[in-house]
């Protein structure tokens, strides 16, 4: 088949026989029987997830705030075209007859509106980011068009990477396998996968990631990114349907697009949607012919990470199964971060592995590394192996790359003989679980699950956005502020990303500086705190709200559950 071709899933998921025998090796067995979730209510009594509606105050100065700024905007437009102010963005020459490029409203929101708070992102570092890293400092001295590095940096505690288990650093054993693995190797391997480029290395960390994740084979790649978009045009095309979450990674979507496949959103972990729209393509089949649809793609992602929410997934393969679609699962930010062995979301409900069709997961984050992978059954992955344009046209994993993955999963999986990674894990589920308590008292808007390492606390106005991130820098907090277009108009947010690196006094001073700065600019937004929306809330829609994703959550109900389960 030539590369990009396609694959019957249907033959592929021999469910996790091989010949004739079911391996396990992730700790669980058919036919359900080690599912920590027996019944289906199960997981939904210990599930907790929050998601405030923005106050109808913080909306009105929300809109106000932004709407004043696209008002200077189109002024300071005004008086650059007449020549009053300085032009220094690039402008496009006025071709008689042609309609313009690339000037858009894109390009206003950038020059009138980011540019003023530039300052907040891309900020440069200059060391590892672990637990702590040296931001540079920059000046500005013409409003954020330019910035000048001084000599200087600033030590501050990092909140804002994915470094979930600590793995991002420059001493310790995985650092010291990889020194040698490079002294033996290189760099590179000069190769894609199919053309002399696969290394015994490379052999080792696929059949460790199979192990891992407890399936019959896996294959990784250089990049998590083409991970999805290179990997799934082989396995869905024209005459396929895929039902992607609407809060999907841009991999996701790309992926998606190169398939061919049609593509329907549904709306975000919204599993009556979701089974809603399935109910339909099933009846309907594909439109004008009625034909039913060579296949169903469900595609979701373990953890978005700009929610903090965690996938239904009890619930996605229930569904799954009803109504015969595949299911992919990008654990980008759930592997090695959820579940008690840190195996991501499959771990953490204690569903088996096999029961995914398609597992994708990313070193990036949990693992300090690059690349990511695909497990699933051998049929899958050797179907990739021979047609994913990421193993035929792209050099396969740097040598080193590969190596940090090694070492830093077989700590995760006790193969060291430490505890080390038991540890790490341990560590980063009391930390989540802490911050996440405190910033509720405190009385923010946080999103998302108990359990997520990403933690977004509700910013609103576009003013707060630069405020809290430039507060926070100065008081040794580094952390991502996140804003429209990223996130709807009225849900600006800063983003907290927990690791197991951070030690309890660090995450307390993180807290009270948070506190500080969330007293100063009036952050706590929260009405969960005022026992009369809770009533109204309890009143209106019933207990079963408070455990259902797409709805709010109530804090004070499930504080209890919280507090038992901490420490
Ligand atoms: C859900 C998801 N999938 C895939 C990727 C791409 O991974 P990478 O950054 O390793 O290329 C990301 C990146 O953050 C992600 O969040």
């Amino acid at each position: 088949m030539a590369p990009g071709g396609e694959v019957n899933l249907e033959t592929v998921n021999t469910n996790g026989k091989i010949n004739g025998k079911v391996h396990y090796s992730n700790g669980h067995k058919t036919n359900g029987t080690h599912h920590k979730y027996g019944h289906d209510l199960d997981w939904r009594s210990s599930w907790w997830e929050s998601f405030e509606e923005t106050p109808l105050y913080a909306a009105v100065w929300t809109y106000l705030g932004y709407g004043l700024l696209v008002l200077v905007g189109h002024i300071r437009d005004f008086m650059r075209n007449i020549g009053i102010e300085s032009q220094k963005s690039c402008t496009e020459p006025k071709l008689p007859g042609f309609v313009p490029l690339y000037q858009s409203w894109e390009s206003f929101y950038t020059r009138n509106l980011y540019r003023r708070i530039r300052d907040c992102w891309n900020r440069p570092i200059c060391s590892v980011a672990g637990e702590y890293m040296d931001v540079m400092e920059r000046k500005t001295y013409d409003n954020g068009w330019n910035f000048e590095l001084t000599d200087k940096s600033q030590r501050v505690m990092n909140f804002g990477s994915y470094n979930y288990l600590g793995f991002s650093e420059n001493k310790g054993p995985c650092k010291d396998a990889v020194e040698i693995v490079t002294s033996q190797y290189g760099i590179t391997s000069g190769g894609s996968r199919q053309e002399l480029g696969y290394l015994d290395i490379h052999k080792e960390l696929d059949d460790l990631v199979a192990q891992y994740l407890g399936v019959e084979a896996a294959m990784t790649v250089p990049m998590g990114f083409a991970t999805n978009s290179m990997n799934m045009p082989c396995l869905v095309s024209k005459g396929c349907l895929i039902f992607s979450d609407e809060l999907n990674h841009a991999s996701l979507v790309l992926g998606s697009r190169l398939t061919g496949a049609t593509i329907k959103t549904y709306k975000h972990n919204d599993m009556e949607d979701l089974e809603k729209k399935l109910k339909q393509a099933v009846v309907h089949g594909q439109p004008r012919t009625h034909r039913p649809w060579k296949k169903i793609l469900i595609v979701v992602e373990g953890v978005w990470s700009m929610e903090g929410s965690v996938v239904c997934l009890p619930e996605v393969l229930r569904l799954k199964k009803k109504y015969k679609a595949y299911i992919y699962l990008d654990e980008a930010h759930s592997i090695g971060a959820m579940g008690p062995r840190g195996r991501g979301v499959v771990d953490y409900f204690g569903i088996d592995p096999r029961d995914i069709d398609i597992m994708m997961g990313t070193f990036t984050k949990s693992f300090g590394s690059a690349g990511g992978y695909i497990g699933g059954t051998r049929k899958l992955i050797n179907h990739l192996r021979c047609n994913s344009h990421a193993a035929v046209y792209s050099p396969s994993m740097p040598p080193p790359v590969a190596q940090q993955i090694i070492s830093s999963m077989k700590i995760i999986m006790g193969k060291d003989g430490t505890g080390e990674g038991q540890r790490r894990i341990s560590q980063l589920r009391d930390n989540v679980r802490y911050f996440r308590r405190r910033l509720h008292e405190m009385g923010f808007i946080i999103y998302g699950n108990k359990d997520s390492p990403v933690v977004p606390l509700l910013l609103f106005m576009p003013a707060k956005i630069a405020c809290f991130s430039r507060e926070c820098l100065k008081r040794g907090l580094g952390t991502v502020v996140v804003g429209f277009p990223a996130t709807p108009i009225i849900e600006s947010r800063a983003r907290f990303c927990l690791s197991a690196a951070h030690t309890r006094e660090m995450v307390d001073k993180a807290l009270d500086i948070i506190d500080e700065v969330g007293t100063l600019l009036k952050l706590k937004y929260s009405l969960q705190l005022h026992g009369r929306f809770f009533t109204m809330l309890s009143e209106c829609y019933g207990k079963e709200v408070l455990r259902w994703p797409t709805s709010f959550g109530i804090r004070e109900t499930k504080e209890v559950n919280i507090d038992q389960n901490i420490l």
